[in-house]
């Protein structure tokens, strides 16, 4: 009788065990069957019923029914924990052939990048590249440019003075004096740098980037400035654009001339950039005034020159059709990394 109730227990237990598909729920079998108040401890307590002969058969009949429950829990429980391990490899699973997310590692500014360009255009012209100093004497920036203390043209560049003697260099043609101090004729050089004028609005920055260019040797004529400057433009705004010289003034040259491009924006028929005329400035030149060479200790009875000088800002917001000058200086690397190569 015993025995009997012992094996429908055991087929009813492996029947709720196969039902069970949590570890709580194979808790609960072993609760209800096994625990110390569970379905087995009830059956045993009729034990004393048995003849001393059936006691110990049946002893060991519910041993081996224990032993076999606990082992199926073992092994039931550690299925569910294998088949939880599978369900998460693949629901967590991460895909590592995905594409990562690029790190952004940096790029050129916008004005290095066009001085680079400009650069390379003059040196395979033959030029070689010249550096001065920022915070310059009056003698380099005015005074050996034919700009005296009374000039009027010292109104046109408001400038920064540190001294009476010292001031923020207001353009790059200070860097013509001092080499042309320092080396003998030939000369034939670009000098790109930082330039400081007390003007700031939407189209003037107190800080800016010019390029200074000049040669100088015997028989150089305004036909080799109209050609050295032609050639320029061709290489760097590409073949076609349109290029006039306009007469102008300057106290260190003599003729002077602006040069203007085709506007880039409306191919010259007029629009807001260019203000209706279709031509835009780029820069200025001319042929180097004889009272430069003099404060040099050049001979104007031999030698002859042409210099230029643009502003790398505004090449640049032709170039990349930027309308605001402002972001070349906020830096913001959401406008920089457009530039990127
Ligand atoms: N220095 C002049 C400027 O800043 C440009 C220039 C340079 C003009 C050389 C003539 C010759 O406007």
């Amino acid at each position: 009788m015993i025995k009997q109730q012992l094996e429908a227990m055991l087929q009813q237990a492996q029947d709720a065990l196969t039902g069970a598909d949590s570890e709580a729920a194979l808790q609960e079998v072993r609760v209800r069957f096994l625990g110390r108040k569970g379905e087995l401890t009830a059956i045993m307590k009729e034990m004393g019923q048995l003849s001393s002969e059936d006691r110990p058969l049946i002893g060991a009949l519910a041993n081996r029914i224990k032993e076999e429950l606990e082992r199926t829990i073992d092994v039931r429980g550690e299925a569910l924990r294998r088949a939880e391990i599978s369900r998460r490899l693949v629901s967590e699973r991460i895909d590592v052939t995905l594409p990562g997310r690029r790190s952004f590692a940096g790029s050129k500014h916008p004005i290095t990048l066009v001085a680079e360009e400009i650069g390379e255009i003059f040196t395979s012209l033959g030029f070689a590249v010249e550096e001065g100093p920022e915070v310059e004497k009056d003698f380099y920036n005015f005074e050996a440019l034919n700009i005296p203390k009374d000039h009027p043209a010292r109104d046109m560049q408001d400038t920064f003075y540190i001294s009476d003697e010292v001031v923020l260099r207001t353009h790059t043609s200070p860097v013509q004096v001092r080499t042309m101090l320092q080396q003998p004729p030939p000369v034939r050089v670009i000098a790109p740098g930082t330039v400081y004028r007390r003007d700031s609005d939407i189209t003037h920055s107190p800080m800016f980037h010019q390029i200074e260019g000049f040669w100088v040797d015997r028989g150089i004529t305004f036909g080799d400035l109209k050609g050295v400057l032609t050639a320029f433009v061709t290489q760097f705004f590409g073949n076609g654009v349109g290029v006039r010289f306009r007469p102008s003034f300057f106290p260190f040259t003599e003729p002077s001339a602006e040069v203007d491009i085709q506007c880039v924006i409306c191919g010259g028929k007029g629009c807001r950039v260019c203000k209706n005329s279709g031509w835009l400035e780029i820069l200025g030149s001319g042929m180097i005034d004889p009272e430069v060479f003099r404060s040099v200790n050049y001979d104007p009875e031999l030698y002859t020159g042409f210099a230029f000088g643009m502003g790398l800002e505004r090449i640049a917001m032709l170039k990349y059709g930027v309308s605001d000058l402002r972001l070349f200086f906020d830096n913001d690397v959401r406008f920089l990394r457009q530039f990127g190569v």
